[in-house]
């Protein structure tokens, strides 16, 4: 078999497209326009490059863009004090602190301070709980991104066993809890699982996340299973050049598959795309406005 190639490029433009004219009706009904913060701490050059394409995609989404760009010294009581003003900012509903924070700064503690009502990303634990316990919010954007691309295949995902190799909590953990609400059967795999390729090679749902270039095989791929390839690694090339890799190895997972993504042009799309729509979702739910 050769693989369907997802096409997750005109997926999520297709998605971007929608969540325009859900801002133009928001504006229209309510006189309401979205607003997305995006704080960046320090110059870590593919996080300037992520938060970049944020601002661009909101604005072409007719929201509003508001951009933090802070220096690498800034102090944890700082970025706090920033994300306290954002909180009661009412031109806000979305902020996203991007990661990774220097190392003087404890993540947990700034993800801890965004409002879970304008938590866009879903890391607060009040968010993941709900997640957890089946209650609506917000839910982090690339396992949302993900389950889009899975559905945009197969509908039908009741019965159908799940792997996720991977356990963050940005990832795995949501990955795993979005495929059981779907009613799979799901298996959350790891570094310490026992003979990772045999429980790879037993999924009909294969969600490969571990940020390890290449690593799952054609071998670990079993028949027609849908391959979502979560990785985004940057790998030396040919002439001192770089690329991206994905966490699969396209070729020959392909050549197994039923359906995959691509790296780039997946999974990396979707995230945005999803941003955004938590984006406008929070800024019903802030107003008591049906989603
Ligand atoms: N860094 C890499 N991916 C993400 C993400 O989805 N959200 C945030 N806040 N930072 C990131």
């Amino acid at each position: 078999m050769t693989a369907r190639q997802i096409d997750g490029k005109q997926i999520a433009a297709d998605l971007r497209a929608a969540i325009a004219l859900g801002v133009d009706e928001l504006e229209e009904a309510h006189r309401v326009t979205p607003g997305l913060a995006v704080v960046l701490v320090g110059e870590d050059p593919a996080s300037q490059v992520y938060v970049r394409n944020k601002g661009k995609a909101t604005l072409e989404a007719g929201m509003k863009s508001f951009e933090h760009k802070l220096p690498a010294t800034t102090t944890q009581a700082e970025l706090l004090e920033i994300v306290q003003r954002l909180n009661a900012d009412d031109s806000i509903d979305g902020i996203l602190v991007q990661l990774p924070l220097p190392k003087h700064i404890d993540a947990s503690a700034v993800l801890d301070a965004i409002h879970p009502d304008k938590d866009v990303d879903g890391f607060h634990p009040i968010n993941a709980g709900r997640l957890a316990i089946g209650r609506p919010g917000l839910v982090p954007c690339t396992p949302s991104g993900s389950m889009r691309l899975i559905r945009s295949v197969e509908p039908k995902l009741a019965g159908k066993h799940a792997v996720v190799i991977g356990r963050s909590n940005i990832v795995g953990k949501p990955m795993g809890q979005l495929l059981l609400a779907a009613d799979c059967t799901v298996t959350i795999a790891h570094s310490k699982t026992a003979d990772l390729p045999a429980m790879a090679r037993q999924a009909d749902i294969l969600i490969a996340a571990v940020g390890r270039p290449e690593m799952v095989t054609g071998d670990w791929v079993k028949q027609g299973a849908i391959v979502i390839d979560v990785g985004i690694n940057r790998v030396p090339a040919a002439e001192g050049k770089t690329k991206l890799v994905g966490d699969v190895q396209y070729a020959s997972a392909a050549a197994k598959a039923g359906a995959i993504t691509p790296v780039p042009g997946g999974v990396g799309p979707m995230t945005i795309a999803c941003l955004l729509e938590n984006t406008l979702r929070a800024a019903k739910l802030r107003r008591g406005i049906k989603l």
